[in-house]
């Protein structure tokens, strides 16, 4: 509240300052305000009291008496050790000094600025890419030159390089670039690129990009540090949670991260200081501000960041080169006491922004945008609890009518769907789908007699009828599904072409001929039967035979029966959905 006035109203401190003068005591000085004074073992009763909310004044608490008569420490006399204290470590910069903080644009960089700032860091250079370029980095850039320009106690030095610090080059540049404020007293590594993926659609270029921004950059800045000819006080990577534990779709991120905590690691071993803090998710500011997390076998709550700094200035001192800081979230009290596999629902709700009672049983995960990364729990989850291998793809046509069943207890539905699904997989993938550029083809090894021939199939292939085809004692011959074929939009125009087809073949053949037809093709027969030039047709449990002389074989019908027959092989599901 106070640096909202302070920020807002400039003028504040010229008045609060005279007013100060005005009320005081006669003889100049500010009298102090009311106090009580507690011991230092009853700190405890202080708080207590504080918080009823009863006190006027201020609260202390005596850690030594005064020292009336303390002198100026002469050279060479006994100094009196302090008294042994519980204390806390607070991280101060040194003002003299610059700072570099790489992707210092980014939502975290923008808070650690003023966090430093209020521990003493009045030189930064913060790097990015290409400058500042929302509105919200203009804003508070801006905001922060004002502040720096208002305030003589903040007058700062902000500096923004775009040097290229993937290069030594360019992180040499960068090095020129703070010294010319000051001292290098630190580097905190924040510059991120994200390109989270699993790995089979994960490239090469989105790879490297994500673990360079991380570890190319730290390396580069490491290495020049070294010859300075002076050690920094601190060497900061931002590193994350999914670097110690691992993630779904982040093993480059993870990658760059861990190199990175070698290089601290290093850094340690050589005498300097050298820390990777592996956070969690963080709240508020950043990447993951939008998103909801959770890092391999843990949920994680997002920590809010001014959580996250106050855990840095304490880890700042810490004598380890890898650290952590993270939340683990609390399962019961999130989702009671249910079982592992309903909170895994209840976290996919959540996740999704879905609310199961109003959202239509029959809408599928991937309809509402199941996340990859949350798809690949589910795979792990069905895999330990339902003994089923499937696929992401698998789980996001699930609906989420099955998933509820799913959260109650009844796992059937569920298991029967994915053994359906995957029963068509198998189904089509032993399908060839190639259109064939020969107009027929022999089905069995005569030649002599009565033909039959087969109308093409759905499938485009006759491998249904083979094992009927080398049964029969006649020639029996599939007429193919060409792409001339695929060209033609009618069905009489199909027909008028097979009918030219077989006219062809059986030219100067008195014998006569026989056909076999189903599905559209159905109608290709009557036409044939109706020219006189089949002899008979056989239809295979298409329609009745009254439908086959009426209008009834339009094209919108011929589609409507060519749906049902697919759908001999769908889960009833995805029927139901067509439907
Ligand atoms: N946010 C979280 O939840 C979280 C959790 C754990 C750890 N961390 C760590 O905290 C750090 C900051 O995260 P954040 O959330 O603030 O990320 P952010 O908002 O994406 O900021 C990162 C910034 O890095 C800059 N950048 C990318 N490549 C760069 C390069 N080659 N040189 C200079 N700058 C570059 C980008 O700015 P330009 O586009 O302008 O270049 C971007 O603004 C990261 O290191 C991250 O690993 C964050």
């Amino acid at each position: 509240m106070m640096d909202v006035v302070l920020t807002e109203r400039r003028q504040y401190y010229l008045e609060f300052f005279d007013w100060v003068h005005r009320n005081c005591h006669p003889d100049g000085c500010v009298r102090p305000l009311n106090y009580t004074v507690f011991e230092p073992r009853k700190a405890e009763q202080a708080f207590r009291h504080m918080s009823t909310g009863k006190h006027t004044g201020k609260l202390l608490i005596k850690l030594r008496d005064e020292e009336p008569d303390k002198q100026p420490l002469a050279m060479g006399a006994p100094v009196s050790p302090a008294r042994d204290m519980m204390v806390t470590v607070k991280t101060y910069f040194d003002p003299n000094k610059s700072y570099i903080i790489t992707g210092g644009l980014g939502g975290v960089g923008l808070e650690l600025l003023p966090w430093m700032l209020y521990r003493g860091a009045r030189k930064f250079v913060l790097t990015s890419r290409c400058g500042p370029k929302t509105n919200y980095q203009k804003f508070i850039t801006g905001l922060f030159r004002q502040h720096f320009a208002d305030y003589k106690y903040f007058a700062s030095d902000m500096f923004i390089s775009t040097a290229n610090a993937l290069t030594l080059e360019g992180t040499r540049e960068m090095l020129r670039e703070a010294e010319r404020l000051g001292p290098i007293g630190g580097v905190f590594h924040l510059a991120l690129v994200l390109n989270d993926s699993l790995a089979e659609n994960m490239t090469p270029e989105r790879f490297a990009e994500t673990s360079d921004t991380k570890h190319r950059v730290f390396e580069n800045l490491d290495q020049l540090t070294r010859g300075l000819g002076y050690k920094v006080d601190y060497f900061v990577v931002f590193s994350s949670v999914s670097a110690g534990k691992g993630n779904a779709g982040q093993c480059n991120y993870g990658y760059g991260n861990s190199r990175c905590e070698r290089v601290c690691e290093l850094r340690r071993r050589d005498g300097m200081h050298g820390l990777a803090v592996q956070y969690g998710p963080v709240g508020d500011v950043g990447v993951a501000a939008d998103v909801d997390f959770s890092v391999g076998d843990i949920t994680v709550q997002k920590q809010r960041i001014h959580s996250c700094l106050d855990v840095l200035d304490k880890l700042l001192a810490a004598k380890h080169p890898i650290v952590t800081s993270f939340l683990k979230k609390d399962l019961a009290k999130s989702f009671g006491t249910g079982t592992k596999k309903t909170r895994l629902v209840a976290e996919l709700w959540r996740v999704m922004g879905v609310d199961p009672n109003t959202t239509p049983d029959r809408v599928t995960l991937g309809e509402i945008g199941l996340e990859s990364m949350f798809g690949s729990e589910v795979q792990q989850e069905f895999e330990k609890t339902l003994n089923i291998t499937v696929t992401i793809n698998q789980i996001k046509s699930l609906t989420v009518g099955a998933f509820k069943e799913y959260e109650s207890g009844r796992r059937d539905h569920i298991i029967k769907f994915l053994d359906e699904r995957k029963r068509l997989r198998t189904h089509i993938l032993r399908q060839k789908f190639t259109m064939p550029t020969e107009p027929w083809v022999w089905l069995n090894g005569h030649r002599e007699g009565r033909a039959i021939y087969f109308m093409p199939t759905l499938v485009l292939n006759f491998s249904m009828v083979e094992e009927f085809a080398a049964k029969l004692d006649r020639p029996v011959i599939g007429l193919n599904w060409t792409r001339e074929v695929s060209q033609l939009s009618t069905l009489d125009a199909v027909a008028k072409y097979y009918v030219e087809v077989l006219a062809g073949l059986e030219r100067g053949n008195e014998g006569g001929y026989d056909v076999v037809g189903y599905l559209d093709t159905a109608h290709v027969c009557t036409k044939l039967l109706l020219k006189g030039m089949a002899g008979r047709a056989v239809i295979v449990d298409v329609m009745n035979a009254d439908a086959l002389y009426s209008e009834q074989s339009t094209d919108e019908f011929m589609i409507e029966l060519m749906l049902k027959m697919i759908s001999n092989e769908m889960p009833a599901d995805i029927i139901g959905n067509i439907k």
